[in-house]
């Protein structure tokens, strides 16, 4: 390992190497939350234990259907390390810590009875990250529904699933709310509609032609937006109950966090600039605009008709204003190309009634590339600007909303043997460095970004790509009985820089 003296030189070396001195948290706001995140099903472990029922997840991964055949069994077992990893994080410096609760850990059933021993893990984590004056930011869902309320009514497929999830929230409020003040309902509802319900590479793996013959399962054509908007409609609901309950209170704040590519046209034809605009609206819209404005954009509607859900006017007035900021996954750019002659327009909608093919940016050459064949080059190219130009889209389209960047980090393929003895991860100090440049410059320029948080804390169990790719500030030895944490160059130089000791740019 480093020690911290000699990675300040490494740090300036490196700052040169980028071209500009490395920058520190003394150059941002003051009041800019700093930290790291996870998820439950993707560190926990203990996935059988203490009363923890399967989510949609554990079937899945069982049956070998991740990248690398892993599951998340044992992950990192921060179940029985959080001590561990509440030092680690007291050590890097980190301001917060977001991690989200699993559902069928709290309430196995989904509904009804709340499992006292998932009730003691959360509280004890909590206490333990307050007692080191670390900020929990809990996420509500992650992607871990109980597998029961699938099995048993079709889960976001059915309106019920906003009645259970609201149950489930009202369980969290009432039990957490009294030191947990920062919540988000809900992660990434603009995947989990498209791997689960269109692609169906993502469980419950619902998809139909053209995307699958390896579904049994599923109307691509209309399952996807039905998703999206029982998902929005769970948010809302929450969110209504949070403030009408516990906010006052509890004094907290609530939101939800969408992934947030970027996307680009092709080649600067207007057919590819509109293509690229139209996935932007597809991808971003289709809950900002609700989540702003009370209905989906109009570009959305055009293209998909009916099959594109309605809201009330009950539920519109709901949904406007329903958050107190949005949290952002930002990982990618894709580049979008208009190909209306290959495309059936009836039956490809998302990335597709859109009328778009994507390529996926690498390095600085693109590349035509299916979506899919991130599957097996996970590596991530950075591009800073990608992220940018997302804040900037949405302070001019969306009322400049609070805006907290909750992942941001790169992931890269590596070899669970030689996790022990891996070379210095530069690769991702540099691009944490692009990234954060890029939301100071933001932020300069008007966004209202208010926090940021490097994905991953740990090594964790990375859903389709199992083991296989990392993204940690501290490397594990994942889903081994040891689980041993050897932090990275990259949580040193975190740590510097959240001491401030960086030099400005
Ligand atoms: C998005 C998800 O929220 C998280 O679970 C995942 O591990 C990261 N991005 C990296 O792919």
């Amino acid at each position: 390992l480093l020690h911290v003296s000699s990675v300040k030189t490494e740090a300036e070396a490196e700052a040169e190497a980028v071209g500009g001195r490395a920058l520190s948290r003394d150059d941002f706001p003051p009041g800019f939350i700093f930290g790291a995140g996870s998820s439950a099903y993707q560190v926990e472990g203990a996935a059988a234990e203490d009363g923890r029922k399967p989510s949609i997840w554990d079937p899945f991964t069982h049956a070998g259907k991740s990248f690398d055949g892993s599951n998340g069994d044992i992950a990192a077992d921060q179940y029985h390390k959080y001590k561990e990893d509440v030092k680690l994080m007291h050590e890097i410096g980190l301001d917060a810590y977001r991690f989200s609760i699993a559902w069928p850990r709290l309430i196995p059933d989904g509904r009804g009875a709340v499992n006292p021993k998932g009730l003691e893990y959360y509280n004890n984590l909590i206490d333990e990250l307050l007692s080191y004056g670390i900020q929990p930011h809990v996420t509500i869902y992650h992607f871990d529904l109980p597998l029961i309320l699938y099995e048993e009514y079709g889960g976001i497929l059915s309106p019920r699933f906003i009645e259970d999830f609201t149950a489930y929230a009202d369980v969290c409020f009432r039990e957490f709310g009294d030191r947990v003040k920062h919540w988000v309902t809900v992660n990434e509802p603009n995947i989990e509609p498209i791997g689960g319900y269109d692609s169906g590479i993502l469980p419950p793996e619902r998809c139909s032609e053209p995307f699958g013959s390896h579904c049994t399962v599923g109307n691509s054509t209309t399952e996807p937006y039905i998703v999206a908007h029982h998902l929005l409609l769970a948010h809302a609901s929450a969110v209504s109950l949070y403030r009408e309950k516990y906010q006052a209170k509890q004094g907290g704040s609530i939101g939800i966090t969408l992934l947030g590519w970027w996307y680009e046209p092709y080649s600067q034809s207007s057919d590819d600039k509109a293509a690229a605009k139209r996935m932007v609206d597809f991808h971003i819209g289709w809950l900002m605009d609700p989540l702003v404005y009370g209905d989906y954009p109009a570009v959305m509607r055009e293209n998909v008709g009916s099959r594109l859900p309605s809201f009330s006017k009950e539920e519109s007035k709901r949904l406007r204003g329903s958050f107190d900021f949005i949290g952002f996954n930002h990982y990618i750019v894709f580049y979008v190309q208009a190909d209306l002659s290959t495309l059936n327009l009836k039956e490809r909608d998302y990335y597709a009634d859109a009328a778009v093919k994507l390529s996926l940016l690498n390095g600085n050459s693109v590349k035509k590339q299916d979506i899919l064949r991130m599957k097996k080059t996970p590596e991530m190219a950075s591009t800073p600007w990608a992220l940018r130009k997302m804040l900037e889209h949405l302070k001019v389209n969306y009322r400049n909303p609070p805006v907290v960047i909750h992942e941001n980090g790169a992931g890269s393929l590596v070899d669970p043997k030689t996790i022990a003895n891996e070379k210095p991860d530069y690769f991702r100090v540099e691009f944490l460095q692009d990234y954060l440049e890029s939301v100071l410059l933001s932020i300069r320029n008007g966004s209202n970004t208010q926090g940021y948080f490097i994905w991953s804390l740990l090594d964790v169990f990375e859903f389709q790509f199992g083991c296989a790719v990392r993204f940690g500030l501290v490397g594990v030895d994942l889903n081994n009985e040891n689980t041993t944490r050897y932090p990275r160059y990259s949580s040193h130089w975190y740590s510097n820089f959240l001491r401030g000791s960086g030099l400005r740019r």
